[in-house]
């Protein structure tokens, strides 16, 4: 058994040193070493030995195995190391070559006005508020005071995704799930994307909007143009007029559509105002009672103003953009500008 072992190495030792690659030493690592290697084979013979014979020959196999095995570790590094090499001299990299400019991006207008009118309200004491843009037409609509079948509903024409759930035609939902989940006072400012049936220059069917809710014990209407007299001050810059007109919606009473003097001509009239002076930039008016019913708050009690802003309208003002479409074309020879 002692030969056969010493056979066994010098005929493997030769073959080890041979091999130029590391598939080929893995084979031999097998045939020699593994579950049915020769090696392997041989050690299962010891059992026959006689009890004095076996630690003896047992040592020889140990010998064997280590020598056939650090042999086999020797080869592996060479063998990688000269495939190494052979790849470095074939994939020569030229240092040369001037490097590959990296693309930065630039913040979307729609985000920077959300940024910019969420930093104001913040400033006010106002935190920010989210909700889904798939909705229940009971926050969508009905807790909103628009009945089923009401006229009032036609202004928002909308996606229905199934039965009575549609996407969202305003962020104003949002203010019936936060009434719903906190108690008065509170101040939220509820930024999102909002859906609705109407595509031209000046409408898209998927746009943004940002909602404001303040709810407390003897809020009025003054309250309502002062803040948002303070905020359009910030956002278009000092002594912007604010003009509230009489409007409706079925959520707020009174209601009113509020404008700003025009930030092109200043109020002389212009063509972006239509010569009138005013732009019209958001809806607003005091909580009605009826929408305070479905959220279970006493309106004996509290009171409170909501406004609406579309924020690609506020984008195309403040970075004067005539065709809303632009911004959705993600064109970055346009986005690139803000
Ligand atoms: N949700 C209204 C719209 O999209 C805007 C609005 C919000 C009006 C809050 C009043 C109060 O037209």
């Amino acid at each position: 058994m002692r030969e056969q072992l010493e056979q066994l190495k010098n005929s493997a030792l030769p073959a080890i040193q041979a091999a130029t690659s590391e598939e080929q030493l893995q084979e031999i690592r097998v045939r020699l070493l593994g579950r049915k290697g020769e090696l392997t084979a041989l050690m299962k013979g010891l059992g026959l030995l006689t009890p004095e014979e076996r630690p003896l020959v047992g040592q020889v196999v140990n010998r064997v195995r280590d020598e056939l095995e650090a042999a086999l570790a020797i080869a592996l590094s060479e063998a990688r190391l000269s495939a190494q090499t052979a790849r470095l001299q074939s994939e020569r990299v030229d240092v040369t070559l001037p490097g590959r400019r990296s693309t930065k991006g630039s913040k979307h207008p729609v985000t920077l006005i959300i940024e910019e009118v969420c930093e104001i309200f913040a400033g006010l004491g106002f935190s920010v508020a989210e909700g889904p843009e798939i909705e229940h037409d009971w926050y969508n609509f009905e807790a909103l005071n628009f009945p089923p079948e009401h006229p009032a509903r036609d202004m928002q024409d909308t996606f229905f995704v199934e039965n009575d759930l549609l996407l969202r035609t305003h962020t104003s939902p949002v203010q019936i799930r936060t009434m719903l989940k906190q108690k008065p006072p509170l101040r939220i400012i509820a930024p999102g994307t909002v859906y609705r049936c109407d595509s031209d220059a000046t409408h898209s069917p998927m746009f943004h909007q940002i909602e404001g809710l303040m709810v407390d014990t003897g809020i009025s209407f003054a309250d309502l143009k002062g803040i948002l007299t303070v905020f359009t001050n910030q956002l278009f810059g000092q002594k912007t007029g604010v003009r509230l007109r009489p409007s409706f919606f079925p959520f707020t009473e009174p209601s009113a559509e509020v404008d700003i003097a025009c930030v092109i001509c200043g109020g002389k009239g212009c063509r972006v105002c239509k010569g009138s002076g005013w732009l019209e930039i958001l809806g607003a008016g005091m909580v009605d009672p009826e929408v305070f019913r479905h959220v279970n708050y006493d309106a004996e009690d509290v009171s409170g103003f909501a406004f609406g802003m579309g924020i690609e309208r506020i984008a195309m003002l403040k970075y004067g953009i005539s065709d809303m479409r632009l911004l959705f074309e993600n064109d970055v020879r346009f986005l690139r500008q803000f």
